[in-house]
This record gives C-alpha cells, structure tokens and sequence, in this order.
C-alpha cells in the first residue's frame, strides 16, 4: 500500500499509493518546539494525534468542510487524498496566547472581542513567519479566491470546534490549520487537528492539555495528550 515517502515533516511522514489521487500519512512520536531546536519523543504522541484527527475529519466534513480524510488504516496511520498543500499556515485565536500575546503585550487569556485570523508562510528554515494576504498573493504562493476560501473554511471550522470543545469541557483557544488543493483544484483541510496544533485549556481548571506542557516543561505531557483523546471521542 505504501510506496516512496513523499515529504517527511517534523511529526508526520507522507507516502505515495499505488492510486496518484491518494496518499498514506503516518504518525511520528517525535515533538520539536521553538522551531526545531527543542526536540524529544512524546509517547504514544502519534497515535494519539491520529486518533484525534480521525475522529474530527469526518465531524468537520459532515459539517461541510470538505477535507483530505478518507480513513484510519491503523494506529499511527490514515488514508488521505493527495494533495498539494498551500504554503500558507492559518492560525485562529478565540483568546490570546502564544506568539500573539509575545508580540502585541496582551495577557495570555484575555479573550478576543472576534476570532483573529492568521496567516504564516510554512517554512521551517524561516520558523514559520507571520505574513499578510498580499505577502501571499503577491508571491504566488495563494490567489485571492484561495485565501478568501481558506479563511471562510477556518472560521468554519472554529464554529464547529468551539462548541464541541466546550461541550466536552474544553476552552478551544487558538489552532492552526493547513490546506490543500486536490488534483481538480479543491481546497480542501489538511494535516491534523491535535494537541500537536491547538491550545486546549482545561474549562474547570485552565489547567493546559496541549503541546506547551512540552514547551514550557509543564510535565505531564502525555497524560494530557491521553486525556485530550478521551475528551475527544466521549460521548456528551
Ligand atoms: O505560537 P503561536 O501562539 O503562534 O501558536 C498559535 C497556535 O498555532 C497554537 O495552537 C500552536 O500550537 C499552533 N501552531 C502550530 N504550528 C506552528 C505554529 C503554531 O501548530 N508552526
């Protein structure tokens, strides 16, 4: 089923099929942060972030946002349509955090009057930096149409996930989501949705159930990674 790896990604690899329309994606445990420089192994990261993500494609999709899940083949792997992905990385906040309360001196938690929309150039060499529309408009690397679908479709996305994330006692306080173009040219959501790619606070505790716990030595890492899966997939 699976042929040549086709791109190898700081937690994913992807592998070409015998069918061109589809790829195989696999799970890695390995985490890095900062850009690459801290690195170390998650347990049971990969299969966990697969389970995630399988569970939320299909809800995203019947939704309507189409998206590149077909199935889960196994424990760290899935069976994804191919596509091209968009250079451009979309970050959503609900709340302030991160990188958005470094740059603008704005208390982490202080909660956004609407949802933010960002972009970033997918680049590992650079770290990944914030651009505009026109950035990525002008440089070929999205059209306008393309860009004013990604955002209609990640808005989409956070109408979905907010409540279900609440609902299961969750406070969904940004993520980043990648898409790409299929062989006919649909923008449809890629990569994953996970502890890996979004800020999940405890609603009770606002105790962090997401990848700061590894970037900021919080410990317990994979317990919040389990418990994040179990939230996920309880039924509310
Ligand atoms: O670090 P920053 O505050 O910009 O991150 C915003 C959100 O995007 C976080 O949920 C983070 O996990 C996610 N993110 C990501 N991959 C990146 C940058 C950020 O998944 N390269």
């Amino acid at each position: 089923m699976k042929l040549e790896q086709r791109y190898e990604g700081k937690a994913k690899r992807v592998y070409a099929t015998p069918n061109p329309q589809e790829y195989v994606v696999e799970y890695k445990d390995d985490a890095t942060a900062f850009n690459g420089v801290k690195k170390a192994q998650i347990m049971g990261k990969g299969e966990i972030n697969n389970a995630i993500t399988a569970h939320l494609f299909p809800l995203l999709e019947r939704a309507g946002i189409p998206t590149h899940f077909l199935e889960k083949l196994s424990d760290r792997e899935q069976r994804v349509r191919a596509v091209q992905i968009i250079p451009v990385e979309v970050i959503v906040r609900n709340v302030a955090a991160g990188s958005f309360s470094r740059r603008l001196g704005i208390e982490e938690g202080t909660p956004l009057a609407r949802p933010v929309v960002e972009y970033c150039y997918k680049s590992d060499a650079l770290g990944d930096p914030l651009i505009n529309s026109d950035t990525a408009i002008s440089l070929g690397w999205a059209t306008e149409e393309d860009l004013a679908r990604i955002r209609e479709l990640s808005l989409k996305v956070r109408d979905f996930l907010v409540p279900y994330f609440a609902a299961r006692g969750v406070r969904l306080i940004d993520f980043k989501l990648e898409f790409g173009k299929t062989h006919d040219g649909q923008i449809v959501l890629a990569d994953e949705i996970s502890p890996d790619t979004c800020r999940f606070w405890d609603a009770a505790t606002g105790e962090k159930l997401d990848k700061d716990r590894f970037r900021r030595d919080l410990g317990g890492v994979e317990d919040a990674y389990a418990e994040m899966l179990r939230r996920v997939t309880s039924e509310v």
